[in-house]
């Protein structure tokens, strides 16, 4: 078990140990810059900000929605604190009331507290597991399903949130159903009422986004969750875009279970997951990768994180993104990836053949924009702005566009030069 003290000794451990040179970036293009924390009220409080991170400074990042990118100061977390428990591995001596120098059998109630507090769950309601594809899986294989019982999903799932449900229904004859959902989506009561219409007497689940993967759709999952609980019926919400994005409260949500992968919006290094089960429905989800603590029904979040051995240096860095996160400040966070999205559409409103197919409801967007140039096919015009401009959005459809993460290491100046690459692509290639 990793003690309160053994997370600290851990982290200080890193204090201790000298910084250790990023390797996977040319040198002379990476930021050199001092790493003082801008003054609250600084104008240039988000360039300064951008200092902290290792982005080459010629390349601009729009693709936050797959990954994010790491502040320093969680990848010397990372990497120091790896360095730090290689070196000391003869102290680990074993005792449950000691450190451990690995993870995947123990509490970490001081980083479940915290992302416990992220969210507004209990300790107990939170494991600690590696990304949303397992949370989804953990709740899917989880569930007493019998042949009949109904799923209901999006047309937009993600593959790492849709396929556990195809797999029960070419196994166990579950029946997954899709609902079609508008592009853009324009209200959420219009959504709402589709799965209205599609919930049987047989529906047992609604595992639904909480933000979309490919259009950034901030779903209302609040009425979806109040919906469902009326009827009965287990909510799953995937909050794999949602956790950094954009505020989350699952209580006031009141879904069942939740999901995040903090890897994304959150800046935390890949490998890190986080699965929230409703203490008062926790007995309901068997665990599925089971290991020491399994059947432990007095804290279900410690025995959905029992995974075997692993990293725990990912937890530490895990919790220097939580801090650096904090010490931004929430508010201004959300604040400003929501002012960069709505600078980029306004932006696109003005453009000649731009259409957009993200939602422009001021409830349902934030900080992903999908769009495209008329005519011009977008897996080859990313590929044409990154050559010509080194900008990287991420192509995620032939039909609806680029997707754009606009991030707080991001600026209006690179949404403008995002713009204006697009424009000289179009403009230099035929009409596809
Ligand atoms: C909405 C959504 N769900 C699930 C996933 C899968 O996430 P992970 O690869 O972290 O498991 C993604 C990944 O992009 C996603 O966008």
């Amino acid at each position: 078990m990793l003690t309160r003290r053994g997370f600290i000794r851990a982290l200080t451990a890193v204090a201790a140990t000298p910084a250790v040179a990023i390797s996977n970036a040319a040198p002379a293009l990476a930021r050199t810059a001092s790493l003082s924390w801008p003054a609250e009220h600084d104008p240039r409080y988000w360039d300064k900000l951008r200092d902290h991170f290792l982005l080459r400074e010629d390349e601009v990042f729009f693709n936050t929605a797959t990954l994010g990118a790491q502040p320093r100061e969680v990848v010397d977390a990372v990497a120091d604190s790896m360095r730090s428990l290689a070196g000391t591995m003869a102290e680990w001596d074993y005792k449950p009331d000691h450190p451990n120098w690995f993870t995947g059998y123990s509490h970490e109630d001081p980083l479940r507290d915290k992302l416990a507090a992220l969210i507004h769950a209990d300790r107990e309601e939170i494991a600690l597991i590696q990304n949303a594809t397992m949370g989804m899986n953990f709740v899917a294989g989880g569930l007493d399903l019998v042949p009949g019982d109904e799923i209901l999903q999006t047309d937009q799932e993600h593959v790492g949130a849709k396929s556990c449900w195809e797999l029960l229904q070419k196994r166990h004859g579950v029946v997954w159903k899709t609902v079609a959902m508008p592009v853009p989506a324009r209200e959420p009561q219009e959504i709402v009422a589709r799965i209205e219409q599609a919930i049987t007497p047989k529906t047992k689940v609604i595992a639904w986004p909480h933000v979309t993967s490919q259009l950034g759709t901030v779903m209302p999952v609040q009425a979806i969750s109040t919906m469902a609980r009326a009827r009965g019926i287990f909510t799953v919400i995937d909050g794999a875009q949602a956790i950094g994005q954009i505020p989350v409260d699952v209580r006031a949500i009141g879904c069942d279970a939740w999901i995040g992968s903090p890897h994304k919006w959150l800046l935390a290094p890949a490998g890190n997951g986080l699965l929230y089960v409703r203490r008062d429905q926790a007995s309901r989800v068997w665990t599925t990768l089971a290991s020491g603590e399994w059947a432990n029904e007095k804290d279900p979040g410690l025995r959905f994180q029992q995974r075997g051995t692993g990293n725990l240096s990912l937890l530490v860095g895990l919790d220097a993104a939580i801090e650096f996160h904090r010490r931004v400040g929430p508010e201004r966070w959300f604040a400003r990836i929501r002012q960069l999205g709505d600078y980029l559409r306004t932006r696109l409103a003005q453009v000649p053949g731009a259409t957009i197919a993200s939602s422009l409801h001021p409830e349902m967007r934030a900080g992903m924009t999908t769009w495209k140039l008329e005519g011009h096919p977008p897996y080859a015009m990313v590929d044409a702005i990154w050559a010509k401009a080194r900008i990287r959005p991420r192509a995620v459809s032939d039909l609806w566009g680029m997707r754009t993460s606009t991030m707080i290491y991001n600026n209006e100046r690179e949404i403008d030069r995002l713009i204006a690459a697009a424009q000289q692509v179009a403009k230099e290639a035929p009409k596809g």
